[in-house]
């Protein structure tokens, strides 16, 4: 297996470079890519840790040569949020950052399954389609927009409000990644009940979970580490389904034929070729009924941006 990393010298990066370097299966390759001078460093600094997985880094302005025989390709280059600024804040940088990549990763891995990182993802992975259109080698069962830190971050404070232990939670969550498009679905949420205060409350912290970091670091960056751990979780199960595996399921935001919207994170079963099966939402609760419906036209709209962007 060969992951690229793109981005890879900032937060996210970094913190997903580490845990790639360390568990990785053996054998596999990691490849480093990031505008920033220090990039090939970071690749020496991670070669020094004995692991059988070989680490590369590439600097400059084109990430070709990180891009070779990639199977996965995950893109965290860009800005991220201070406070005060809302993720589409980014769009105006991000945006043409995600295009530039995207384009050279139609040129030189088509074929590799791409993980969107980058904000604001409603309207980056419209952005990376579009492209991916227009250079002919579009194929929607292979690109994800990455929702899994709202994912960990519902196990995490389901856990923490319950007290109940962290490995027996298991949370969708559907719809876009930013504010009232983030919605867990806590009425499917196994073994665990909520109060109507308890929902209303838990799904506004997850909404909020990032602006929290951002407030916490002050001015100093967004999610890094529960990133980079959200990152790693997605990659390692793209790559499991690569491989083969059985049952490797994850929520993402996908081209998956949902009636409504043209991108919407679901859950989704990984095979050999991406997305195997997009999977049924389920059974919705009044309260994320009317959740879904007030947040389409956000997301309707962060999608369109997107797809005017590259045309
Ligand atoms: P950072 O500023 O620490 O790192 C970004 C890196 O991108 C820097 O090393 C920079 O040199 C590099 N970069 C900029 N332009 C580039 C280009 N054209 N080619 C290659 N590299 C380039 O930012 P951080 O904290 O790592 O965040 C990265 C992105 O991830 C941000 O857009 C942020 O909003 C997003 N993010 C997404 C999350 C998600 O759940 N999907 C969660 C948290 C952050």
């Amino acid at each position: 297996m060969k992951v690229a990393v793109l981005g890879a010298a900032g937060g996210i990066g970094q913190a997903l470079a580490l845990l790639l370097k360390t568990q990785l299966p053996a054998g596999s390759d990691l490849s480093l890519y990031d505008i920033a001078p220090v990039t090939p460093g970071v690749a020496v600094d991670l070669s020094h840790i004995p692991t059988a997985v070989n680490v590369k880094g590439f600097a400059g302005e084109d990430p070709s040569p990180a891009l070779v025989g990639a199977d996965v390709v995950l893109i965290s280059a860009g800005v991220a949020r201070k406070p005060g600024m809302d993720r589409s804040d980014l769009f105006n940088i991000n945006a043409g950052i995600v295009r530039n990549l995207i384009e050279k990763v139609a040129v030189v891995c088509p074929t590799a399954l791409i993980g969107v990182i980058t904000n604001p993802v409603n309207t980056t992975v419209a952005i990376a389609a579009e492209v991916l259109k227009q250079a002919g080698v579009y194929d929607k069962k292979r690109l994800f927009g990455v929702t899994t830190l709202d994912v960990i971050r519902s196990e995490t404070f389901i856990a923490e409000l319950k007290g109940i232990d962290v490995a027996d939670v298991k949370v969708r969550v559907i719809g876009g990644h930013s504010g009232v498009t983030i919605l867990p679905l806590l009425s499917q949420v196994e073994g665990v009940n909520f109060t109507d205060e308890e929902v209303a409350a838990l799904t506004k912290r997850i909404q909020n979970a990032g602006t929290e970091v951002v407030e916490a670091k002050a001015g100093g960056g967004s999610a890094t580490l529960s990133m980079g751990q959200a990152a790693f979780r997605f990659c390692m199960s793209l790559i499991k389904g690569l491989q083969g595996d059985a049952n490797v399921i994850e929520c993402a935001y996908v081209d998956g034929g949902s009636e409504h919207a043209s991108l919407f994170a679901q859950p989704i079963l990984l095979g050999k070729n991406g997305i195997e099966k997009v999977l049924s939402v389920g059974e919705l609760s009044a309260f994320e009924v009317q959740a879904r419906d007030s947040m389409l036209d956000t997301l309707k709209a962060d999608i369109q941006l997107g797809v005017d962007f590259v045309k």
